[in-house]
């Protein structure tokens, strides 16, 4: 009855790919500034490729591009299967995956050229805002356009948390981008001062929160079931955990503005709903790594599952790691440090990098009428490099940041500081070369993927899969 005919795969296919191409170049420009910060030289004196370009392209590149790709992609092919129906509408799926190219590429383009707005994942000028705009509300037509016309009685949880992240992800874009254009590529906040500040890191962390969070754990609650082929854990935890998680992130924005001129108490507020998101968080995570109940020897011969699995202790780090720097002492220490960038990667690499492998791995076989990938084994190796990429960003970072937060606040006893800045920076060094090898693992790993899908996809068509039951409500 349902055949793959029924669905269109085509544009999941598409952002698939799409998601393979951008890790690769976004992770490139990230081994490059990674580089950049150990050997300055390699900005070789050329404007557009100085460090305070690049890095938002790599930011860009990796959240937008790579990430984007990937919840476009997943989100168009679990609302379909789940809810048993075509996408709502192919031209507008269509529109969503050339707009989001062209605004990929209006990046790329101008980012280098070093037109901003001077706002941290929110750097691109307005006519690329507008862009963004028009095809986040057609992906939000084309996917509750689906959900409404579905055939199933229920939705499933996945739904739900993809649905969160289209929705807020429009409301931020939209009142954090509000400004006044100057010219076509120069405006102004339509926010000044603190109040900028403020909106701008509502808009920051639940980029965090829904953008790099939300869509992914509506992957998790997919695409382990299936491929563990186990029910989800607790179909009832799924609820309360989307709910809760959903309601806690929307406060937890002045953790990133900690003795500021924003008001004490908002950074309090910050603070105390930061340390409450712990409990969705690991709930969350308890309830995807459970669903391997029973199942946890296929951990020993199935790579896409280490991906998997792996990203959620990952989550359950950083989920961990993010409370404790919102109180405001530890704070104290680890901002503007080093520790920042461990805690981003490893959230980043660690959660959203592995279980996007993962689904990818799970989705290309499947949209290229293959039944497996071309080499288990490449992603067995894949999965190893990367791990050890990560491990190695990760931990020289913490150790660099810790370091770096110690030696700034070091006194004399006659309160004349014991490091100057320069010292901390020297010694910062080998901290830098240790990221530079771990980024180039991951980016190895990321090439090996690259490598491995191009081989799958090879003369291959689209073929239907295998229903399996994710749940009690799905059964
Ligand atoms: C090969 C892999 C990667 C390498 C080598 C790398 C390297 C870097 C470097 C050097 C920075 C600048 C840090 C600084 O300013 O001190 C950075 C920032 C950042 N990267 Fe990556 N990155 C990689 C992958 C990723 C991925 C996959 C993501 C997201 C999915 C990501 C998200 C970010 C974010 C959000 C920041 C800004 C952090 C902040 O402002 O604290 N990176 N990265
Ligand atoms: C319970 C969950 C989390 C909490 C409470 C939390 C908290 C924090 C805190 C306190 C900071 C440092 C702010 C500063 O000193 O400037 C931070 C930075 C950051 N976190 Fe988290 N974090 C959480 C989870 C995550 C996850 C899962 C990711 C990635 C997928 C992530 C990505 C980031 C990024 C990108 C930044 C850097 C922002 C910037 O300055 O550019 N966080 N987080």
């Amino acid at each position: 009855m349902d055949t793959a005919l029924n669905y269109n795969y085509k544009v999941v296919k598409q952002f698939a790919i799409a998601t393979v191409v951008w890790g690769v170049v976004g992770m490139l420009v990230g081994v490059i500034i990674a580089a950049q910060l150990a050997w300055p030289a390699l900005n070789f004196d050329t404007a557009w490729l100085t460090y305070g370009r690049l890095r938002p392209l790599h930011t860009n590149a990796v959240i937008f591009a790579f990430g984007g790709s990937a919840l476009f992609a997943t989100s168009y092919y679990v609302v379909q299967r789940t809810c048993q129906v075509r996408l709502f509408s192919d031209a507008l799926a269509a529109i969503t995956f050339w707009g989001w190219q062209l605004v990929i590429v209006a990046a790329a383009i101008s980012l280098p050229l070093g037109f901003t707005q001077g706002k941290e994942y929110a750097e691109l000028e307005w006519p690329i805002d507008l862009l963004i705009a028009v095809v986040w509300v057609s992906y939000a037509v084309v996917f509750f356009g689906t959900l409404i016309k579905r055939k199933t009685s229920h939705i499933y949880v996945a739904n739900w948390f993809f649905g969160a992240f289209i929705l807020t992800v429009a409301i931020l874009h939209i009142v954090n981008s509000a400004a006044m254009p100057a010219t076509l590529t120069k405006s102004y906040s339509a926010y000044t001062g603190v109040q900028d500040a403020m909106i701008q890191w509502w808009y920051g962390h639940n980029a965090v929160g829904f953008f790099l969070t939300a869509g992914f754990l509506g992957m998790m609650y997919y695409f382990i079931p299936m491929q563990a082929e186990r029910p989800v854990f607790s179909y009832r935890l799924s609820i309360v955990h989307f709910w809760a998680l959903i309601f806690t992130y929307m406060w937890a924005g002045p953790h990133h503005l900690h003795y500021t001129a924003l008001p004490d108490w908002t950074q309090s507020v910050g603070m105390v709903f930061s340390l409450i998101l712990l409990a969705p968080s690991w709930g969350g995570m308890i309830n995807g790594i459970m669903t391997l109940s029973g199942a946890w020897h296929k951990l020993r011969s199935d790579p896409i599952l280490k991906f998997l699995i792996v990203s959620l202790s990952f989550y359950g780090m950083s989920t961990f790691e993010g409370p404790m720097m919102s109180i405001k002492t530890v704070n104290a220490l680890s901002h503007y440090t080093d520790w920042t960038v461990g805690h981003v990667h490893s959230g980043a690499l660690g959660w959203v990098g592995f279980i996007t492998m993962g689904s990818i791995y799970y989705l290309i076989p499947r949209l290229s009428g293959k039944k497996a990938m071309w080499s288990t084994q490449l992603i067995e190796w894949h999965f190893w490099v990367a791990t050890i990429g990560v491990v190695l960003y990760i931990a020289s970072m913490w150790i660099a940041g810790v370091m770096q937060g110690l030696m700034w606040r070091a006194v004399n006893t006659d309160g004349t500081l014991t490091y100057s800045f320069v010292e901390s920076v020297k010694a910062t060094y080998p901290y830098y070369v240790i990221r530079v090898t771990g980024g180039a693992l991951y980016l190895g790993g990321m090439l090996m993927m690259a490598f491995n899908v191009f081989k799958t996809v090879q003369g291959g068509h689209a073929v239907n899969t295998r229903i399996a039951t994710l749940s009690p409500a799905h059964a």
